[in-house]
């Protein structure tokens, strides 16, 4: 029996270089990469499509078995949300769904619902996911498991950079924001695994954590085919 292809997970808080990393590594393994920030952000949008405020937790909750979520690969290998088979890519990627993912990934209803969606698109392995939960919550069986960290300083810096119409100040204020919603919540806040490796981007190129990163999925991928092979499997 051959063993499933791997599970990687990657955590980390707002603008630490999650998306780049991950789909640098997905893309240097040959793996598919999930974007589970995506789909909250996709749940906030479909509620903004029908007109549902994100204070509504049941109206929220009650959409999720509503509504189709999945992903378009872009040559890139860039996942790109399907919100009821619509590329909806673009929509997402604004700071008013930024807040209203924020918000509707505090409901639990809403995070049930998109538990079995990511275990579903990581059933197959050979698959990186990027989230706050993964290691802890959707996958804590993962190959490894990833937790990327970086200054609130650094991460700003980088975030404003990239989005030369935001203010630095501005930035910081909501990437802190954001953290501390992330970590406060009940419901899988966003914390390290006990067994995940912390990467500290602050000092380190996107490279560099890549290079990191690979080194660590051959070791482990090789230590478990030597155990599996000593087992008689
Ligand atoms: O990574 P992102 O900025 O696209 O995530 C959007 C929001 O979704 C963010 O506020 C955190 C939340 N999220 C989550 O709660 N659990 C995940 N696995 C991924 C994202």
């Amino acid at each position: 029996m051959t063993r499933p292809r791997p599970v990687i997970a990657i955590d980390g808080p707002a603008g630490v270089g999650k998306s780049t990393t991950s789909r640098e590594l997905a893309r240097r393994l040959g793996y598919t990469l999930v974007d589970t920030g995506a789909l909250y952000r996709g749940v906030a949008l479909a509620a903004r499509d029908r007109g549902i405020s994100w204070d509504e937790e049941a109206a929220v909750v009650a959409l999720c078995p509503q509504i189709e979520l999945g992903f378009v690969s872009q040559d890139d290998g860039t996942p790109r949300l399907l919100l009821d088979g619509r590329d909806r890519g673009d929509d997402i990627r604004t700071p008013e769904m930024s807040s209203g993912a924020s918000k509707v990934s505090a409901y639990p209803g809403v995070r049930r619902a998109l538990l079995g969606i990511q275990r579903q698109l990581g059933r197959e392995g050979g698959v990186v996911l990027e989230g706050r939960d993964i290691g802890t919550v959707v996958f804590p069986d993962a190959l490894l498991k990833v937790y990327l960290t970086a200054s609130v300083e650094v991460r700003a810096k980088r975030r404003a950079k990239e989005m030369t119409d935001l203010d630095y100040d501005e930035v910081a204020a909501d990437i802190a924001r954001r953290d501390a919603a992330d970590a406060g919540r009940d419901d899988s806040p966003l914390a390290t695994a006990g067994d995940a490796v912390t990467v500290d981007t602050s000092e380190m190129g996107i490279d560099e954590a890549v290079d990191a990163l690979v080194a660590m999925v051959e070791k482990r991928s090789a230590t478990a085919d030597a155990t599996e092979t000593s087992d008689g499997h």
